[in-house]
């Protein structure tokens, strides 16, 4: 990051630290508190239609198995892709729950947006996009979209193309062509480079990168990718990284310093953008005693350019105090 730039505060999921991830409530709130971008993480219905939801199933932030009980998979299961969209409109959105037995229906963080409330509904890409168009317009300003493409390897083995589908969605809400207002995301290298090579997309991609221990819907290697070889290759075809936390993060030293990765320098130097994910006030890394500790480090010491953060206000707040004349 240049010293006079500030980092793009991007909300993720929305404003989700305070009203249950991506619902138009928590898109509205994120951008009313300043957020640069707002994140849209996106699947596939049955009837072929993006809809912003983080999980490729539907069971764990709405009330899916109440209202369709019997439509699960073996697995007992509530797929998104197996509901049209006139079937996900009448599901109702709560704050994200635990399915397991022992914490089933418990909220993953429970001081958040109480998780019996299910108020809301689950969004198309194209109404969120109509939102932030609408909110922009009203409030006199310019917000991003920060759009990851969720498992596509497996949409494709469900016979669908969720490259062309968001695609297509940009092109008809005017915003395929705004470079510097939509970033694309995905885990995967393969549909990264789909997207430039065949697609022919002009807009900047962002190589999440996650552990392989989690079984992301990718082949590469996110042990790889971290290397001077690896940010290389990322180079080739992406803007920037999404990396986790930990990669940059590495605890405290026996002095009580921060010790930190080169990866944010690795890749600065390769003109690779930095994004890290997720700051979370109710989720804070070892050795970090408060929200403001995580910043000053990821920022003043580390120098990313930009952060998925569920709590935008308290980031942009930090930063119009840390980079008044940015
Ligand atoms: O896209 C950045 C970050 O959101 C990746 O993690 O699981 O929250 O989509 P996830
Ligand atoms: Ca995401």
């Amino acid at each position: 990051m240049n010293a006079t730039t500030r980092p793009i505060v991007i909300a993720h999921r929305g404003a989700s630290g305070y009203l249950p991830e991506h619902t138009l409530a928590a898109k509205a709130l994120a951008h009313a508190m300043g957020a640069n971008f707002l994140e849209q993480d996106v699947v596939l219905s049955r009837d072929g239609t993006p809809i912003v939801l983080h999980d490729i199933h539907l069971d764990s932030t709405t009330d899916v198995a109440q209202r369709f009980a019997g439509r699960a998979r073996d697995d007992g299961r509530f797929y998104a892709i197996d509901f049209d969209l006139g079937e996900i409109r009448q599901l109702r959105v709560h704050e994200r729950t635990h399915l397991d037995a022992a914490r089933g229906g418990h909220a993953v963080y429970p001081q958040r947006f109480p998780a019996q409330h299910a108020l809301f509904q689950v969004p198309t890409l194209e109404e969120e996009i109509d939102m932030l168009a609408g909110l922009d317009h009203s409030r006199g300003c310019r917000t991003g979209l920060y759009i990851e493409l969720k498992s596509p390897n497996w949409h494709r083995s469900q016979d669908r193309d969720m490259s062309s589908a968001v695609l297509d969605v940009l092109d008809k809400t005017g915003y395929s062509q705004r470079p510097e207002q939509v970033f694309l995301q995905c885990f995967d290298d393969q549909t990264l480079q789909q997207l430039r090579g065949q697609l022919k997309t002009p807009l900047p991609m962002i190589q999440l990168i996650g552990e392989n221990s989690w079984g992301e819907d990718s082949k590469v290697d996110y042990d790889y990718l971290r290397t001077p070889a690896g940010l290389d290759y990322v180079a080739s075809y992406a803007q920037g990284i999404g990396p986790f936390l930990p990669h940059i993060y590495l605890g405290r030293s026996a002095s009580g310093d921060a010790r930190l990765s080169t990866l944010v320098t690795d890749a600065q130097t390769r003109g690779l953008q930095v994004h890290p994910y997720t700051f979370r006030r109710d989720e804070l890394p070892p050795g970090i005693g408060s929200f403001t500790e995580l910043l000053d480090i990821f920022i003043r010491q580390a120098g990313v350019d930009g952060l998925f953060t569920d709590f935008p206000d308290l980031a942009s707040t930090y930063l119009q105090h840390a980079m008044p004349a940015a």
